[in-house]
């Protein structure tokens, strides 16, 4: 059956997911595509302005709370998400239970509990992982502004991602030129839209 795909950005805190994806929306679009962002956290909703809060360091709140704060962010968008990528809607998502697990993990928690909450999400149909260096992270502006934006924090949650990595994801340097980084991410974006128009991939579930 002919859909949309589902397709994550991942990365560090300024790693360049947002500029990324709004040049990608800007070519994909001018070329015909149907496409959509959504960014998780969704601030938005009451739960996500929960979340923002947390962020700015303006609400305590448990670790777990924020873990299932998080995941619930995505739940409450499960069926919209649904429905578009059904209505032929490509969706390019920033972030999405990849940064759930990889942040909460990294303060040490257990790595079943942190994988339990986001089971039976829609799988994505292709991660993109922008990597960069932490040198160049702290230089970029903003940095260091919401909790989670420090060094030490970041190399942990670095090393997470890494364990979250699997051969199907795709790994790109953003330690270069932001054009650079988009004309790497057209192609393979291209053809997994390709992939889901004509039927070739059903829909998944995490954590399958
Ligand atoms: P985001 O708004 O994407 O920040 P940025 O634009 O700086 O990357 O995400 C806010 C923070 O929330 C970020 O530090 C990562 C963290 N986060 C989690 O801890 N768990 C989650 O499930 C998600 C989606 C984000």
């Amino acid at each position: 059956m002919s859909r949309g795909a589902l397709i994550v950005v991942e990365g560090l805190d300024k790693s360049g997911k947002t500029t990324q994806i709004k040049n990608c929306l800007q070519i994909l679009r001018r070329d015909g595509f149907d496409v959509c962002q959504l960014s998780f956290p969704d601030r938005t909703t009451s739960i996500g302005q929960l979340i923002s809060s947390f962020l700015r360091g303006e609400t305590v709140l448990d670790d777990r709370v924020v873990h299932l704060l998080f995941s619930a962010n995505r739940w409450e968008k499960w069926k919209e998400i649904k429905e578009r990528l059904m209505a032929g809607t490509t969706i390019l998502v920033d972030r999405y239970a990849y940064s759930g697990v990889a942040y909460t993990a990294s303060k040490g928690y257990d790595w079943d509990w942190c994988l339990g909450p986001d089971k039976g999400l829609i799988a994505p149909d292709l991660v993109i992982y922008l990597s960069a260096s932490s040198k160049v992270l702290e230089t970029r502006s903003g940095y260091g502004q919401e909790r989670y934006e420090n060094q030490l924090f970041q190399n942990r949650v670095s090393e997470t991602f890494e364990k979250l990595v699997t051969h199907k994801w795709l790994r790109i340097s953003s330690d270069r030129p932001i054009e650079e980084v988009t004309h790497h991410m057209i192609p393979p974006i291209r053809n997994i839209i390709d992939s889901c128009q004509n039927g070739a991939l059903p829909l998944g579930t995490l954590w399958t």
